[in-house]
């Protein structure tokens, strides 16, 4: 029995004969950042969905904190403390930034329909306490000038941002990053790095982030883990992954992780 929050154990997908996950082991620690690599259809985003519960494993167990809970619904995985940003952005476009955070609060909100209609003292207070929580959100992340601007009127680099704030709202114990940085520019990529960073240590994160970008992921991960063809082909620290020759056959060709000192200052 290791401590490790989340655990993976010979997890095994497949589409109709398609392999997009093969016999993949990976665990992660509390407090961890661990960036996921690999070729486009490699299965990362399947793997998220594994663990997320949109997709029940053809074999394999997904542990958290030890328990078995391979295809438990999304909603119940997410009330555990597993919370998910996806690659295709997926907030509510004609609703504004605050709206989005308040529907990413759901889990948290207490009263029902009825004390809602009657607009009970608990219903109140339990408003306030979620609007409090969204602000505070908006704070931590810089989005207060987007607070009441329609989410689909933004520029992209700050839609990637809300969707992570949107993560957030649910206040999970594990976030998955599915590229919060693609498409990004060179600046707005440094500008999330440094943010998921404050984040990490700010509200004492764990995080398992797909990132196709090397050089952020050798500053952002304590560990890089590397899928190719469904297989996981190498685990490690980013330095030692770089060099192993069978990370370099299959994604990294010539191209190496980008030196340290290479992006902004950001303290430890
Ligand atoms: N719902 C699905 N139905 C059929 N095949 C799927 C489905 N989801 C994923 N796949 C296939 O599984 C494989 C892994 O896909 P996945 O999206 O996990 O890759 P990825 O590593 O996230 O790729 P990318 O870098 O392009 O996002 C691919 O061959 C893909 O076509
Ligand atoms: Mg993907």
């Amino acid at each position: 029995m290791t401590n490790d929050l989340l655990a993976l154990e010979n997890v095994s997908l497949s589409f109709r004969g398609l392999t997009a996950l093969s016999d993949v082991s990976l665990g992660i620690a509390p407090g961890e950042v661990v960036a996921v690599i690999g070729p486009n259809g490699a299965g990362k985003t399947s793997l998220f969905n594994v663990v997320c519960g949109f997709y029940r494993p053809r074999s394999g167990t997904v542990r958290w904190r030890g328990a078995d809970i391979t295809g438990k619904a999304p909603h119940m995985v997410a009330r555990l403390g597993i919370g998910r940003s996806f690659q295709n952005i997926e907030l509510f476009k004609s609703l504004t930034c605050l709206d989005n955070l308040l529907l990413g609060r759901h889990l948290h909100v207490k009263s029902n329909v009825f004390s809602a209609m009657l607009s009970t003292r608990g219903w109140v207070r339990d408003e306030v306490a979620q609007r409090r929580r969204a602000e505070e959100l908006m704070d931590l992340l810089d989005l207060q000038a987007y607070r009441d601007q329609r989410v689909g009127a933004l520029p992209y680099g700050v839609q990637k941002l809300i969707e992570v704030a949107r993560a957030l709202a649910a206040e999970p114990t594990l976030l998955l990053l599915d590229e919060p940085a693609a498409g990004m520019t060179v600046e707005e990529k440094d500008d999330m790095m440094v943010t998921l960073l404050r984040l990490r240590r700010e509200l004492d994160l764990t995080m398992l982030v797909v990132e196709h970008d090397l050089r952020v992921v050798s500053r952002l991960a304590d560990r890089v883990v590397v899928l190719d063809h469904g297989v996981k082909i190498a685990d490690g620290p980013p330095g030692a992954v770089q060099d192993d020759p069978a990370v370099v056959r299959a994604y990294l060709g010539s191209t190496k992780l980008a030196p340290q000192a290479a992006g902004p200052e950001v303290a430890p």
